[in-house]
């Protein structure tokens, strides 16, 4: 995900751009720069950090212009510098590009460009897609709105894409499928266009959503064409902006927290673009491909985190002990940093880390490599210091992650770690063939499933209102939901502040089940597959004892529903799956709690986004 502007019109276009991306900055923040039409040239500018790392660099140069486009960058193919940032220019240097999203078959393209010739200077998907939209021109003589009409139907993947071409002074190509890019009309015959309507709201209320396998074209002073890839013309709806700067840098929510969670059909599906092949039914990490046989043939994989990623790295034991029967140790980042731990150069080593910047995780992974351990990474943030500490890796592709609590990057860790689980026990033969596709087509359903369950917000918003003013809460799961139980517990303390235990449903009776009273919540993960019977029991010894159950149930469940104070029904799927299903409305009731008591949930006290402290 990135923050894209352009603009053409009568005014300057440097303001109006730079103030434009500090608006998307949020959409991400690795690197940034902008293109302007000078003359008869187009000017690059682009440096590795934040925006205000590239208004610094603009002081005294000439920035003057009308027309140009502008990217702030959320790595997915090349790490953050100057050289991957955005806009980038085809070889010819006449047309220039910015783009969000991934080209899935930008490998495809690679070689096509390769073959003519062309030298390509950055390591982005985006750089081949702005030579081949050039290779299309060329090779056509169309200009290029035409051409970009025609690569595009050669290219898969998701993009919104801004072009300048200096062969049509003044003029902007845009086009999108899969990510968004919204047109503004300005008043006085301008265009301003943005990921999202934020930078274009100071300057006209006016827009049009652009519809994925569309392309436009705008020129100041005329009327916008919009068509399909066939070049059939679109009648464009034009809608009026009625939200705050505010509330749509949060995409119309309160706080980015519940944008996120909202988000995570799209940071779900994202994470896994372009690694399933549906129809050959074979999953591709890319990343960790040349060291698929060393971790076959390893003694075990160590997985090492802090919080949220420590708990998707206990998802991760079940799923690759359960599917690939590799031995799988889950570790605090903090505690096997000093712990003096035996590592064998045969054992495999994984860090998980959203932010890729966590101290200890770092820090356990560093001794790792010490010892001679293999190193794989699974972090969101592309280019980050975990990333580049070990020797391959899987990255998340949620986008950037904006509230505190992690909540869309432990979903796009899960689906991460499954996909690994999946192809290890493929490539091992540890999983027969039927349950394979099976969870390999529930996977695919999963952003389906997911959009599903957020459909119980309010329902989860309603027993938020019940029990918001609790002081202690029990969270329980058994097997792949137990560390869902500890996630959700993590959720509600860190937001709300209210006091809040994960535990394995089975440990109550020894000890725990003291706390039961009429007065302690106790929510429990119960769906359908896994130890339902053994669950449906805890329940019972907690109703026998007057506690509060709040139970996250498979829909149709009529056993538990009728034990349990309340229930929230999610999709059936596999017990691999639940841990995508089961923690959304874990991940709500959090979040609706905290609002009701006031809690700054984007920023809750005394925690920040990334602990790059020990
Ligand atoms: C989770 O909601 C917290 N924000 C925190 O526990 C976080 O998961 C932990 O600090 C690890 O961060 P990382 O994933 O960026 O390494
Ligand atoms: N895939 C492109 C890159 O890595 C765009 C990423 C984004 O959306 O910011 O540069």
């Amino acid at each position: 995900m990135c923050g894209i502007v352009g603009y053409t019109g009568k005014e300057q276009a440097y303001p109006i751009l730079i103030n434009g991306l500090k608006k998307l900055e949020y959409r991400g923040y690795d690197s940034a720069g902008i293109a302007l039409e000078q003359e008869n040239k187009i000017v690059v500018y682009k440096t590795k950090g934040k925006v205000s790392d590239l208004e610094e660099m603009l002081k005294g140069k000439n920035i003057s212009s009308h027309t140009g486009i502008a990217h702030t960058r959320w790595a997915t193919h090349g790490e953050p510098n100057s050289v991957n940032a955005h806009p980038h220019l085809s070889a010819s240097g006449k047309i220039a590009i910015v783009h969000n999203g991934i080209i899935e078959n930008y490998d495809v393209l690679k070689d096509t460009l390769i073959q003519d010739g062309i030298a390509l200077k950055s390591e982005t998907d985006t750089e081949i897609l702005v030579n081949f939209i050039e290779k299309v021109k060329e090779e056509t003589g169309k200009n290029l709105f035409e051409a970009t009409q025609l690569a595009l139907k050669r290219v898969i993947g998701a993009y919104a894409i801004v072009l300048m071409d200096i062969d049509m002074p003044g003029t902007l190509v845009v086009a999108r499928k899969g990510s968004p890019l919204v047109i503004g009309l300005g008043r006085d015959g301008d265009y301003i266009v943005a990921s999202d309507a934020s930078p274009i709201i100071e300057k006209t209320k006016t827009v049009y959503y652009l519809d994925d396998d569309e392309v436009g074209i705008l020129m100041p002073g005329e009327e916008m064409v919009i068509t399909t890839l066939n070049n059939e013309r679109i009648n464009p709806k034009l809608t009026e902006l009625d939200l705050t700067i505010e509330e749509l840098e949060k995409g119309g929510f309160d706080y980015f927290m519940l944008k996120e969670i909202y988000e995570q059909p799209k940071s779900v599906y994202d994470s896994m673009r372009g690694r399933i092949n549906t129809e050959q039914k074979i999953i591709r990490l890319g990343g960790i491909e040349p060291y698929e046989n060393h971790i076959l043939e390893s003694d075990r994989m160590i997985i090492v985190g802090c919080g949220t990623s420590w708990h998707a790295g206990l998802v991760g034991e079940y799923l690759i002990e359960e599917l690939a029967r590799i031995p799988v140790e889950v570790e605090y980042g903090s505690e096997f940093r000093y712990r003096n731990p035996v590592i064998r150069p045969r054992d495999v080593v994984v860090g998980i880390s959203q932010s890729g910047e966590t101290a200890d995780t770092l820090a356990a992974l560093k001794l790792a490599k010490e010892k001679g351990a293999l190193l794989l990474g699974i972090c969101n943030v592309v280019g980050s210091s975990i990333a580049r500490e070990t020797h391959a890796g899987v990255y998340t592709h949620a986008g950037p992650e904006i509230g505190v609590a992690s909540t869309k990057a432990f979903t796009a860790q899960v689906t991460v770690l499954l996909l690994m689980a999946l192809r290890l026990g493929y490539l091992k033969g540890t999983i027969d063939r039927e349950r394979y596709e099976k969870l390999l087509y529930e996977l695919e359903k999963a952003p389906e499933l997911i959009e599903k369950v957020l459909q119980t917000d309010l329902q989860v918003q309603q027993i938020a209102r019940v029990y918001k003013n609790a002081t202690n809460f029990l969270y329980l799961g058994r097997g792949v939901n137990f560390p869902v139980a500890l996630e959700g517990a993590l959720k509600l303390k860190e937001i709300s502040y209210i006091h809040a235990e994960g535990y394995p449903a089975a440990e109550m009776k020894h000890g725990p089940i003291a706390l039961i009273d009429e007065n302690m919540p106790v929510l429990v993960i119960a769906t359908k597959k896994g130890n339902y019977d053994k669950i449906v029991s805890n329940i019972r010894e907690i109703k026998a004892r007057k506690g509060k159950i709040i139970a996250i149930v498979t829909e149709g469940d009529k056993q538990v529903a009728e034990l349990a104070d309340h229930i929230i029904e999610i999709p059936e799927a596999s017990e691999e799956l639940s841990p995508l299903l089961a923690t959304i409305p874990l991940q709500l009731l959090a979040y609706h709690i905290a609002v009701m008591l006031g809690r700054d949930v984007d920023k809750p006290r005394n925690l920040a986004k990334s602990v790059t402290v020990e």
